[in-house]
């Protein structure tokens, strides 16, 4: 089985997204422009998957140096994750894909960031304890 992992970073609340854009999108002081950089970083060589929207946002330089996979609601997640038997596969959400493949994720990389605002989409601490089916 692929190491399996998820990169995510949330407000002081769990604040997630905004207007399909995260909630601090645009803000260029040194924390958010750092969390950005962090995410191409942690993920460089290693396989991400996502939802259309959250893939959607990524910009074309991503694609070089990383795989990012689309998974919609229609795929199993153990057979997604079946595909990448010695990779790490980051789960880059949003909700929903977490809600999914919350249970065979063992690595958690949380930045929590001093954002307080506005925010439709949410971090869900569940996630941390989901247990998939047969355990
Ligand atoms: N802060 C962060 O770290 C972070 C990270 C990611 C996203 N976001 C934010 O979250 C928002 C985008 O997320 P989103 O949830 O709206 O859209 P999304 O990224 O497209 O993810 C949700 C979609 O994934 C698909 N999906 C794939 N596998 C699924 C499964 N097994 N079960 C259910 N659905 C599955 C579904 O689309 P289909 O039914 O069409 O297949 C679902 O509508 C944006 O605001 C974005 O900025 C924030």
């Amino acid at each position: 089985m692929a190491d399996i992992r998820a990169i995510i970073a949330i407000g002081q609340r769990g604040q997630l997204g905004l207007y399909g854009e995260m909630p601090w999108e645009g803000n260029k002081n040194r924390e958010y422009v750092a969390d950005v950089a962090r995410f191409f970083e942690v993920t460089r060589g290693h396989v991400v998957i996502a939802g259309p929207k959250t893939i959607s946002a990524f910009p074309d330089y991503a694609y070089k140096e990383r795989t990012i996979v689309e998974v919609r609601s229609r795929d199993k997640p153990e057979e997604v994750l079946s595909r990448f038997p010695e990779r790490v596969v980051y789960v880059g959400g949003g909700p929903a894909v977490w809600d999914v493949y919350a249970p065979f994720i063992r690595h958690w990389d949380i930045n929590r960031l001093s954002y307080d605002g506005e925010a439709d989409r949410w971090f869900n601490p569940a996630w941390l304890v989901a247990a998939s089916d047969d355990t």
